[in-house]
């Protein structure tokens, strides 16, 4: 009996019954996996899933900093819950994420929105039911940007997929390439411990999780800052090694830590995923030094070949960035170039957006915005014809899915994606949804391949 009462007493208040939430995510798959905490700490104040925002008591923005159109679409979408909140004085509007734990940008969301009941940064998850508790009774808008890095190991998360998790392993960069906001928002490289990632595998594929992405701004530098030291190839070769789990994959690997072990280990793992999303960012030497990568090119060129010539089928992606400060035609010359030689399987490439903060921003930058979306057009058009090269080499051959549901343009094709991360549609029924099945495919495209089933899922 007294040990009821002091469990009630250590519940959050349930001020979120009959209510309902909405969240809205922008960014990538650490702030996707963020939202997913975010989801299970409101629903534990009492709060469900709302169909649509209007219909939400509480609408919560998870943010992206890492270039500016993000931020803008988070500015305009503000501007249209003004609208919401002048109807409904009881919504909750709650921002959070990488934007927010900018001091600057916390303060301009507070004072430019004041809409807005609370702002929180990316290291506020664990205090985030006080916050909205404090958010819902006081009148002040409520900013926590704290950098306190404590409680973010034992949150719950209610997982948007039920077949495929994200499971984060480091938090933070330490890199700080000369562009990027990351190491200023997500703070410190801080992996997790080695036994508590392989317990939380294994209760996911106990509860039928059959595919996990191990998440990292840098998962090869997993384990440095643990007292065993533990390497990011022995964390795959001991998740391998979970019975009722049927895929792994991990991203971002950053090229300069990159190692032969973890060439090896992909190899010869029987569950671990042929896909490297390896950003190459520039193909010259000079921008890569001036972006602080510290790799050049022709290294980054025999890691790839190294990875080619160890791992058959194995596929390589890549972000690429174009009109960094100081990029002349040579250099962008060298970065098509790069292209050419790898044959990345897709890239994703950006125009640079200053940051505030970093080092790039301080760059003199005399290229025209015009001539930088002229360089990007042409990046795309090779880098589309490399891949649907690459796609056309397939056609003919087998692949395993793992089947993710019906296709978002045409409902009666059904969409999975092979070890490779590559996406493949293919006629079948619905009830294949979270299983494997191997494709024939029959078709290539530039971003996606078509196929026919053969046998039996499993
Ligand atoms: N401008 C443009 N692209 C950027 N990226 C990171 N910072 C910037 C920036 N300031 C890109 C990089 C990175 C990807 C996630 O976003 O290519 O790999
Ligand atoms: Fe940004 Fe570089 Fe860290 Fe990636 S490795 S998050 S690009 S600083």
């Amino acid at each position: 009996m007294q040990y009821r009462q002091a469990e009630t007493l250590n519940q959050p208040p349930r001020f979120g019954e009959g209510r309902q939430y909405w969240i809205n995510t922008f960014g990538c798959q650490m702030n996707e996996h963020d939202s997913e905490i975010i989801a299970a700490l409101v629903e534990n104040l009492g709060y469900r899933p709302a169909a649509a925002p209007e219909e939400a008591d509480l609408v919560i923005i998870n943010t992206c900093a890492v270039r500016k159109k993000p931020e803008d679409k988070v500015a305009s979408m503000l501007g249209k819950l003004y609208t919401l909140k002048e109807k409904r004085d009881d919504l909750i509007i709650a921002v959070g994420g990488c934007m927010t734990q900018q001091e600057d940008l916390a303060s301009y969301i507070k004072n430019r929105f004041r809409q807005v009941d609370l702002v929180f940064g990316t290291h506020a998850l664990p205090r985030l039911p006080d916050l909205l508790d404090r958010a819902r009774r006081e009148k002040e808008t409520v900013v926590d940007i704290e950098e306190d890095y404590s409680g973010r190991e034992s949150l719950p998360a209610t997982r948007a997929s039920a077949f495929h998790a994200w499971l984060p392993v480091i938090y933070g960069c330490n890199n700080f390439c000369a562009y990027c906001v990351v190491p200023f928002v997500r703070g410190r490289e801080r992996s997790r411990h080695f036994e508590d990632i392989i317990s939380e595998a294994s209760v996911l594929a106990e509860k039928g999780y059959r595919e996990i992405t191990l998440l990292g701004q840098n998962v090869n530098s997993y384990g440095h800052d643990l007292p065993e030291k533990p390497s990011f190839a022995s964390l795959l070769a001991e998740l391998d090694q979970i019975e009722d789990l049927s895929r792994i994959r991990f991203m971002t690997s950053h090229p300069k830590d990159l190692s032969p072990e973890l060439i090896d280990t992909v190899a010869r793992g029987k569950k671990i995923c042929e896909h490297f999303h390896l950003p190459a960012q520039s193909g010259s030497n000079r921008i890569l030094k001036k972006m602080n990568r510290r790799y050049t090119r022709e290294q980054y060129l025999e890691l790839a070949l190294t990875i080619k010539e160890t791992i058959p089928d194995v596929s390589i992606t890549s972000d690429i960035i174009v009109g960094f400060p100081g990029e002349k035609e040579e250099d962008f010359a060298d970065t098509l170039d790069l292209l050419e030689q790898v044959r990345f399987d897709s890239a994703f490439a950006f125009i640079y957006s200053p940051r505030r903060g970093t080092k790039a921003e301080q760059f003199g930058d005399e290229a025209i915005y015009e001539e930088k979306e002229k360089r990007l057009q042409a990046l795309n058009k090779i880098q589309q014809r490399i891949s649907l090269e690459e796609n056309e080499r397939l056609v003919g051959t087998s692949r395993e899915v793992l089947v993710e549901g019906p296709s978002k343009n045409n409902p009666e094709l059904q969409t999975g994606r092979a070890r490779t991360n590559k996406l493949i549609h293919f006629p079948g029924p619905e009830h294949l949804t979270g299983k494997l099945i191997r494709i024939r495919i029959t078709e290539a495209r530039t971003w996606n391949l078509f196929g026919e089933a053969e046998g039996e899922p499993y």
